[in-house]
């Protein structure tokens, strides 16, 4: 399992932390990012979460520094034709992603195993722009990556137990705890958490109370590490209304409609703790 060679697909936020998690278990990942200011940015990204790790005492600086060496980045996606696993983490983009997969299963090994990290699209939709279905899987995992400890990894109608069983293991590999979910836009986690997201938008554009009270509430009354608008600004603004978009249009269920503030946020550039600016402002 170890010796598996693994290919990421897009290096934001969730990108750079399922390469770092994958480089310092042992593996060696490549990945790709569209352009060469993408890549140094999330490069940059990996780079200070492993000082961080060595600064707390949870790494060693030689274990840094051979996580490193594991580390190939790219903006080819041919670089990624010898991995065994593929996981895309581009943008909640249908489109692009089916294209990504397309392109993927041109290039990369019979043998190899395509997956995606996708939050709401449902898996067989990817698979579908491939001649491996059978090899399609959902790997999502949560932010920050190298903290969160699950991972779902979503089996189609189509996947094979022993593609089900790789991704199993190559979570656990990793540290985490995987649970296997069906292939439904939002899998477990997202079809509990986006309406819980979404309401507290909804509490905040009614007035009923302020953007720090609607946290405080959650995180004192029910013991949540971040209020909703918090947790709303570190997973993405932009993020969490393509989820909503895309469930929305899966299960035309009015609780995953975005609100239009979450809608306005998005069109003006407001999209949390990365570009600065959310519910809350991040100098710096
Ligand atoms: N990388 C590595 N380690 C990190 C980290 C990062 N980006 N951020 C925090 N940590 C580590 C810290 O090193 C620290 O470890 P130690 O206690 O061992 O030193 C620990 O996490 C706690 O960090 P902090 O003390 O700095 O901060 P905190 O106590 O406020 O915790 C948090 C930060 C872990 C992010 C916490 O606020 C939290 O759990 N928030 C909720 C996160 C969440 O719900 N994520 C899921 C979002 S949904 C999703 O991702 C899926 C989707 O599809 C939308």
């Amino acid at each position: 399992m170890e010796k598996m060679k693994i290919g990421v697909v897009g290096c934001g936020l969730m990108g750079s932390g399922i390469a770092e998690v994958a480089i310092r278990t042992g593996y060696d990942t490549t990945v790709r990012e569209m352009t060469p200011e993408l890549l140094a940015k999330g490069q940059g990204r990996i780079e200070k979460s492993l000082q961080t790790a060595v600064e707390r005492g949870k790494l060693a600086a030689a274990q840094r520094d051979e996580a490193r060496a594991r580390l190939r980045l790219t903006t080819s996606l041919e670089d990624l034709a010898g991995c065994d696993l593929v996981i895309e983490a581009a943008t909640e983009n249908p489109q692009l992603k089916k294209e990504l997969f397309a392109s993927l299963d041109r290039l990369c090994k019979p043998t190899a195993i395509l997956a995606s990290n996708t939050s709401s699209i449902p898996i067989i939709e990817l698979a579908s722009a491939t001649k491996r279905q059978d090899r399609v899987v959902g790997i999502h995992f949560f932010n920050p990556v190298p903290v969160m400890k699950l991972v779902e990894v979503v089996r189609t109608i189509v996947s094979a137990e022993a593609t089900v069983s790789a991704a199993r293991a190559f979570a656990e590999s990793l540290g985490k705890r995987p649970i296997v979910a069906k292939d439904r836009a939002g899998f477990v986690v997202n079809v509990l958490l986006v309406p819980y997201l979404l309401d507290a938008v909804r509490l905040l554009e009614r007035g009923i109370a302020t953007k720090e009270d609607i946290d405080e509430g959650m995180r004192l009354g029910c013991g949540h590490p971040m209020g909703p608008l918090q947790l709303l600004d570190f997973v993405g603004i932009d993020t969490t209304y393509y989820i909503a978009e895309i469930m929305f249009d899966e299960f035309k269920d009015p609780h995953y409609a975005a609100p239009t503030l979450l809608k306005q946020m998005t069109i003006a550039g407001l999209h949390g703790r990365k570009t600065g600016r959310g519910f809350y402002d991040y100098p710096g």
